[in-house]
């Protein structure tokens, strides 16, 4: 089975107009691209971004509301990314989970929102340094990956990322031994809940301190499908020579 790579960025709560010089940078370094290319700027530039973009760049959100429409004040709903020009949205991010009390059970009523609205849905799984330290790692995981993904999903539309919190925006990677056995953690219980196809052509990516110093040893770990990378995806200077490293 071949997964076509993801490099996909996560701009956070950072960007403003002027930064979509960034989106028309990476299109030119990368006309055609031998990975697919996401970029999930926060929801006030989703349409100018989507604008900007070129074909070879898709764009997502980094959140939706379960419901499609209603009384959710500052809340966006997964048709009105898709009507924005997203086609990805990532759910669950351990600041979602932290910031906002997210539970599984949020994140799985928002897959199924971003999934019937016609969304790619990039589910967040990670583990505290305290979890790691006590060795749950592989436990938290799995119950996350049970609480946080629908009964049914299609391997084309579902993406999981493992990362793990204290790797994020902290400048340390786990080992390539650990990613590497999350990784075929995450790939195994796939197979096991939802069968070959949909266990095999599921994309898992890697997110926590990518960089262009580390991002081909990190690629080249088993079921590791790409990134998501936060920091490092703000400027093209950055995020291009990840997205080579991936091709
Ligand atoms: O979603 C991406 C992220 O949490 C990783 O952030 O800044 O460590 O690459 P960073």
């Amino acid at each position: 089975m071949t997964r076509r790579k993801l490099a996909a960025g996560n701009w956070k709560m950072n960007g403003t107009s002027a930064d979509l010089v960034e989106l028309e940078a990476l299109a030119k370094a990368h006309p055609t691209p031998g990975c697919d290319i996401l970029i999930c700027p926060p929801a006030t530039l989703i349409s100018r971004a989507a604008a900007a973009a070129s074909a070879q760049i898709a764009i997502g959100g980094q959140d939706c509301h379960q419901k499609d429409s209603g009384a959710h004040t500052g809340d966006v709903s997964a048709p009105m990314l898709l009507d924005a020009g997203a086609q990805y949205v990532i759910l669950g991010h351990s600041e979602r989970r932290e910031d906002h009390r997210e539970s599984d059970t949020d994140v799985r009523n928002k897959v199924v929102a971003a999934l019937s609205a016609g969304l790619k849905a990039i589910v967040c799984v990670g583990e505290s340094l305290a979890e790691r330290e006590a060795n749950n790692t592989l436990d938290i995981i799995g119950g996350q990956l049970a609480g946080s993904i629908p009964d049914v999903v299609t391997g084309d539309s579902l993406v999981v990322a493992y990362e793990p919190i204290w790797a994020i925006g902290t400048g340390k990677v786990p080992t390539l031994d650990q990613i590497g056995e999350v990784h075929d953690f995450i790939r195994i219980r796939l197979e096991t809940r939802f069968g070959a196809g949909v266990g095999r052509s599921t994309r898992i990516l890697y997110g926590g301190s990518v960089k262009p110093a580390n991002a081909s040893e990190i690629f080249a770990v088993s079921n590791v499908d790409g990134a998501l990378v936060g920091g490092a995806s703000l400027s093209a200077t950055d995020f291009s020579p990840i997205i080579t490293a991936l091709e």
